[in-house]
């Protein structure tokens, strides 16, 4: 195997991801581990029985091989992901390194805030300047109730500690669902009034086949808009209402922060879709909600050189699939489970 000793003077140029319908692929997801210290009803209901050994995961210096290859042909962008990406052993010493490959712009990361207070000065330390928290509800009670973990003082006091810390963007992810905390999405925009956070809804997905989603959780961005709009002003586009990511990004008369909007459903993204995925059992995916992947880690493993990873990374991005078909009948297509794609 000697995918570690290709020596960069002799890697081909840097030509650029570009699927066939000419989107422009710069950004990576990597799931570092299908492990949480949460149990999400909608996530990973019961305990892991099938959960990955360590083995089946990609090693960092495996994760760190392949991310340079992909940074050599023009991924800018990683997050991590899970699972829970904190969970997983010495995580900051390999953001650290991550964040020192050429080509590699930013290192962001998704977490759901259960260690954050304790991990909060090595990960600024290791380079990390954006962070997504996973926050569904601002009631402890009703925390347990969707987590199954008597944690919402623990992810609250991460969240505090994130803000006394000069990042460049802290991003609050809600799932918004009808029934489940539809009566705290008002509270949640109110928190942008005084802090200077993103709070993002996004629109529940059908993901995974345990995922015990129901049509009647399902509420649009538009509804929920509407509602923040009649109790806290108009909602001013940020940007030229020009979107962030897959966001599009508004805010309240005054506010120190921003209200984004996630709709995977009714305005899904995928025309402007410039992300690859590696799932936490090293298998390239290159679209969230189609199972098509191509197993790199067998690659890897089989004594795979960088221009074998760069030939799979070319074809799976040559086979990005156009767009999912969340609505209507199809609604139900996806059967990977969100804590190995990661999100
Ligand atoms: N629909 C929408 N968002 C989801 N997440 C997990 N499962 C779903 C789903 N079915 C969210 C998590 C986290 C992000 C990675 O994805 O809550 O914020
Ligand atoms: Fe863990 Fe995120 Fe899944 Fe919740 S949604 S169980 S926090 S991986």
């Amino acid at each position: 195997m000697n995918i570690f000793s290709s020596n960069p003077s002799e890697q081909p140029k840097n030509i650029g991801l570009v699927d066939s319908f000419s989107r422009s692929v710069s950004y990576l997801r990597v799931s570092l581990t299908d492990q949480c210290n949460l149990r999400c009803f909608y996530c990973t209901p019961k305990p892991l029985e099938d959960k990955l050994d360590a083995g089946e995961l990609l090693s960092y210096e495996e994760l760190l091989e392949v991310i340079k290859v992909a940074a050599g042909l023009g991924i800018k962008k990683v997050r991590l992901t899970g699972g829970e990406p904190l969970v997983r052993r010495d995580v900051t010493g390999f953001i650290g390194e991550l964040a020192r490959l050429d080509g590699i712009e930013e290192v962001r990361i998704t977490t759901n805030g259960m260690l954050l207070a304790d991990k909060i000065a090595e990960l600024y330390e290791s380079g990390i300047r954006k962070l997504n928290i996973s926050l569904d509800t601002l009631k402890p009670g009703r925390f347990r109730e969707i987590t199954g973990v008597d944690g919402f003082t623990r992810v609250w006091r991460g969240i505090e500690q994130s803000l006394d810390r000069e990042f460049a963007a802290i991003k609050l992810n809600v799932v918004a669902m009808n029934g489940i905390n539809d009566d705290e999405f008002i509270d949640f925009a109110r928190l942008s009034l005084e802090k200077p956070l993103q709070v993002r809804f996004i629109e529940f997905m059908p993901m995974g086949d345990d995922s015990n989603w129901r049509q009647d959780y399902y509420i649009m961005s538009a509804d929920i808009m509407a509602r923040i709009e009649r109790e806290l002003g108009g909602l001013t586009p940020v940007g030229g209402g020009r979107f962030d990511g897959p966001a599009k990004t508004y805010r309240l008369p005054g506010a120190a922060g921003t209200v984004g909007f996630i709709s995977p459903i009714s305005d899904h993204f995928c025309a402007r879709c410039n992300r690859l995925r590696l799932t936490a059992e090293g298998r390239l995916r290159s679209c969230l909600l189609t199972d098509r992947e191509t197993d790199l880690k067998t690659i890897i493993r089989s004594g795979g050189t960088a221009a074998d990873i760069r030939a799979a990374l070319i074809a799976t991005i040559k086979n990005k699939p156009e767009g999912h078909k969340l609505s209507g009948s199809e609604i139900k297509n996806c059967h990977g489970r969100m804590s190995r794609i990661g999100g």
